[in-house]
């Protein structure tokens, strides 16, 4: 894989590097950047409540992308590893220094697993199956590879994705990737996605304990039968304190936590949203309307609109345009050049549209990160 470039040297401006121990407001915009004292406090709130617990963080790469966040969230501690999406996020995380990644997907097609195996030299590695036919790719790909893959067995608790109903089906597919050769049966996924939505967080954690159960239930099903299981990994940002603390779960493979959204931060308040979108004025009419610089080309709209994180009077009218974004000013007349600070309603869909990500504390640019799994979708 060719080298990461050093997201300092290719900025199209070719200031980027010289901005670094300089004011945020010299960084030219659209620009994604990151609060870096509001990312410490929301890794350090996670990995928190995990210490002297059971279960274990595997933090989801997808959110950010960025192999520096990866890192930070591993040493800060009560972490085994890394979730990614992707294999060529795995890919990229192995070649960040990442040791131990999970691509929580299903890998499907020749040339998928014949990578999946040259990563597995190169890291310890575990994918998501729910089907023999991945299990005999996987396996037939790891012939004479001298790597072992780790397998866990998708459940679909409820999200209608991926995975195998909960109980004997699970069941079936686990022992054949327990007998499979060059695979190692790790045991069970499941990922309750379909209850973070809710706001009330006890109805939340009613549904959540709910789905999971059928989880736990499908690892004792496998273990009644003989067969050990070593992990069930689950959960997400919206549930980690309630599937966390589940007898019988893991690893919790929260993701967002790290950098937060306006979407999350309703149903996650103990977080901070460290992620924005600084932009610019590029046209306003003095009173009740104003454009900036940015549209979807910049900030993921799949979860809605932005907000704008410091004029809470005011609010996107249109977003809609790759490069526009049309704004209904209430609060005081915004002029051409004024710089504007939008907080994301998706994080995740946000990082992958950028290439770096400025981190910012007190004012100051203090670092450039690259955002190596960005455009990382095969
Ligand atoms: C498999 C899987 N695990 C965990 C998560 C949790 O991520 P988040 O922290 O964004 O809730 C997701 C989110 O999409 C996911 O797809």
């Amino acid at each position: 894989m060719a080298p990461t470039p050093d997201p300092r040297e290719h900025h199209a401006a070719g200031r980027t590097r010289d901005l670094v121990g300089k004011p945020a407001s010299l960084i030219p915009t659209p620009a994604l950047v990151v609060e870096t004292q509001a990312l410490e406090h929301n890794l350090r709130l996670m990995s928190g409540f995990f210490a002297g617990r059971h279960a274990r963080l595997r933090p989801h790469f997808k959110s950010h992308k960025c192999v520096t966040i990866a890192r930070r969230q591993i040493e800060s501690g009560n972490a085994v590893g890394i979730t990614c999406a992707k294999l060529s996020e795995a890919e990229v995380l192995a070649a960040g220094g990442i040791r131990d990644i999970l691509i929580a997907n299903q890998i499907v097609g020749q040339d998928k697993v014949a990578r999946v195996a040259e990563l597995a030299r190169r890291c310890r590695l575990a994918v998501a199956v729910d089907d023999e036919s991945q299990v005999r790719q996987l396996s037939a790909a790891l012939a004479g590879a001298r790597a072992r893959v780790g397998v866990l067995v998708e459940v679909d608790i409820g999200l209608a994705r991926c995975g195998v109903p909960p109980g004997e089906r699970a069941l079936e597919v686990a022992r054949a990737a327990a007998a499979a050769p060059g695979l190692d049966f790790l045991g069970v996924q499941a990922y309750e996605g379909h209850c973070i939505t809710v706001l009330d967080p006890e109805e939340r954690r009613r549904q959540v304990l709910a789905s999971m159960q059928k989880a736990v239930d499908t690892r004792r099903l496998i273990e009644a039968s003989g067969q050990p299981v070593r992990v069930l990994s689950g959960g997400g940002t919206g549930t980690y304190d309630m599937t966390g603390l589940m007898d019988g779960v893991d690893e919790i493979q929260a993701g967002s936590y790290a950098l937060m959204d306006h979407y999350y931060a309703k149903r996650r308040p103990e977080f901070a949203i460290a992620l924005s979108v600084i932009t610019t004025v590029i046209s306003s009419n003095g009173s009740d309307h104003a454009v900036l610089d940015v549209g979807v080309k910049g900030v993921g709209a799949d979860l809605g609109p932005p907000v704008l994180a410091d004029r809470p009077e005011d609010v996107i009218s249109r977003f809609e345009s790759e490069e526009h974004a049309s704004v209904n000013v209430v609060g005081p007349p915004m002029k051409v050049g004024d710089r504007v600070r939008l907080f994301p309603s998706h994080g995740c869909t946000t990082c992958n549209l950028h290439r770096r990500l400025f981190a910012v504390r007190d004012g100051i640019v203090e670092d450039v990160w690259a955002i190596e799994g960005s455009g990382c979708l095969d």
